[in-house]
């Protein structure tokens, strides 16, 4: 698996505290469409579950943490995020879940397209044949 992808941002605080800049094309690399955020998540719970044909997406958790669990088909590799100057840039066919949401947990997510419930895969399964086809396509 490419090693995870992790985007540094700069801080821009002072005495009176801290400030990030998130700007399209520039520390977030793609064109944002969609900005979503996930609070109040019940800490029993694990969310995700699915893979994204198309979908580029950066995850910052602004406060408190979440753990990813990232898996190209070969290789899974876990991801706690627990700063909100770092975003993990997810790109290309991964099946991403996330665990471990502390109680004040706040992750926001930005996206490169609007939400279409046809870039889902969210079935393990069919995420695998894809990985399958991607990594040999048909003559
Ligand atoms: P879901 O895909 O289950 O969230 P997660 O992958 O984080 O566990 O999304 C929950 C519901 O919200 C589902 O009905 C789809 C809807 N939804 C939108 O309408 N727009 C969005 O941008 C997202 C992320 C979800």
């Amino acid at each position: 698996m490419s090693s995870t992808n992790l985007i540094s941002f700069e801080m821009l605080g002072d005495e009176r505290g801290s400030l990030i800049s998130l700007e399209q094309n520039k520390n977030i690399p793609f064109t944002i469409k969609r900005v979503y955020y996930l609070f109040d998540t019940n800490i029993e719970t694990s969310r995700g579950y699915h893979a994204h044909y198309d979908l580029e997406q950066v995850a910052i958790c602004l406060k408190g943490s979440v753990t990813f669990l990232l898996d190209d088909g070969q290789t899974k590799e876990r991801v706690t995020l627990n700063s909100p100057d770092v975003g993990l840039h997810i790109k290309g066919l991964k099946w991403r879940e996330m665990h471990d949401f502390s109680e004040d947990s706040v992750l926001i997510v930005l996206a490169s397209d609007l939400y279409k419930e046809s870039d889902y895969i969210r079935d393990y399964d069919t995420f695998l044949r894809e990985v399958r086809n991607e990594d040999s396509p048909a003559q």
